[in-house]
């Protein structure tokens, strides 16, 4: 069966290059906002033949940018689905290198919404064959599906280049006691036996004020603060300025997904973090890593 690829409106580069490396065909997409705020997306083919009986792979991330909000993202994604199902594709993969909404997948306060969940009911009963999204804020949020779904680990990548940038004497650190598994899958990347700690945090769910604690061990180490997500910037800069009061050497910032919303760059820096580092899930000037050659070979 022959595949292409249509690369997002929200995933130009990371869409292209993700082609290039499985060396099939792409195509992008025309797409505009009309006056009254609606979305408009056609795929650029002038023949709808070239889809039919296809293997059709769709990348799009659902993160905010100046040209495009979450929500617009997750329409125009809809809108390639809907598409390329009325062409008779005649399988359809999906990419998301980002979910928006992801944090949304537990009721916190009465009265919420489990949005997260939602979105993934919502592609699933659009008919698609297998969905991959990077590093989902919660694995579970991908089950009871019918469609495949595979969550994509970017941490190889992300601690092959830290790797690069000579780090010694290794500790990484989990913002939280809930990221201490995946910071621990995390630290298997380095070496064996890298330690790996963690501060308490709270957030408060009203305010969304987060208070952290802990003094840990890390006397002249370099520090890898490793999260999913970075957001506002907040957990992460308290977490460095943490490590900096436990004796911190270096510390390197890094979240597969570096949104640095607000002022989140400069709260990070100012903290005391050496590097932030974020992959192309997010484009921004983060995004030292690219996952294309990772999505590619999930897509092999
Ligand atoms: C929370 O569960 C996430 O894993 C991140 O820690 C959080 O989204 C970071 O948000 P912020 O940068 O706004 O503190």
């Amino acid at each position: 069966m022959n595949r292409i690829l249509i690369v997002g409106p929200a995933s130009q580069i990371l869409g292209v290059k993700i082609a290039q490396e499985l060396g099939i065909e792409y195509v992008n997409t025309e797409f505009k906002t009309f006056p009254d705020g609606e979305n408009y997306l056609r795929i650029n083919i002038e023949d709808e033949g070239f889809i039919a009986d296809k293997e059709v792979i769709i990348v799009q991330s659902t993160g905010s940018s100046t040209s495009g909000n979450q929500n617009s993202r997750l329409i125009e994604l809809l809108m390639m689905i809907d598409s390329v199902k009325r062409m008779q594709a005649k399988k359809v993969n999906i990419v998301i290198p980002y979910l928006a909404y992801g944090r949304q997948d537990k009721i916190f306060r009465p009265g919420e919404s489990q949005f997260a969940n939602l979105i993934i009911r919502i592609l699933d009963s659009m008919g698609i064959d297998e969905l991959y999204i990077v590093d989902i804020h919660a694995t579970e949020v991908l089950e009871d599906t019918f469609c495949k779904t595979i969550n994509i680990d970017s941490m190889k990548a992300l601690a092959d280049y830290i790797k690069s940038l000579g780090a010694k004497d290794i500790v990484v650190v989990a913002p939280d006691k809930g990221a201490v598994e995946r910071s621990k899958a995390f630290a298997r990347h380095f070496r064996d036996n890298i330690p790996v700690d963690y501060f308490e945090k709270k957030r408060d769910v009203n305010t969304g004020e987060i208070a952290m604690s802990g003094k840990l061990s890390l006397k002249n180490k370099d520090i890898v603060i490793s999260d999913d997500i970075i957001a506002t910037g907040g957990t992460m800069a308290t977490a460095i300025k943490l490590s900096k009061e436990s004796g911190a050497n270096r510390i390197y910032a890094v979240a597969t997904h570096a949104l640095l919303l607000q002022n989140a760059k400069y709260r990070i820096l100012a903290a005391g973090a050496d590097e932030i580092i974020g992959t192309d899930t997010i484009d921004n000037e983060a995004a030292k890593v690219s996952m294309a050659k990772t999505i590619a070979n999930y897509l092999k």
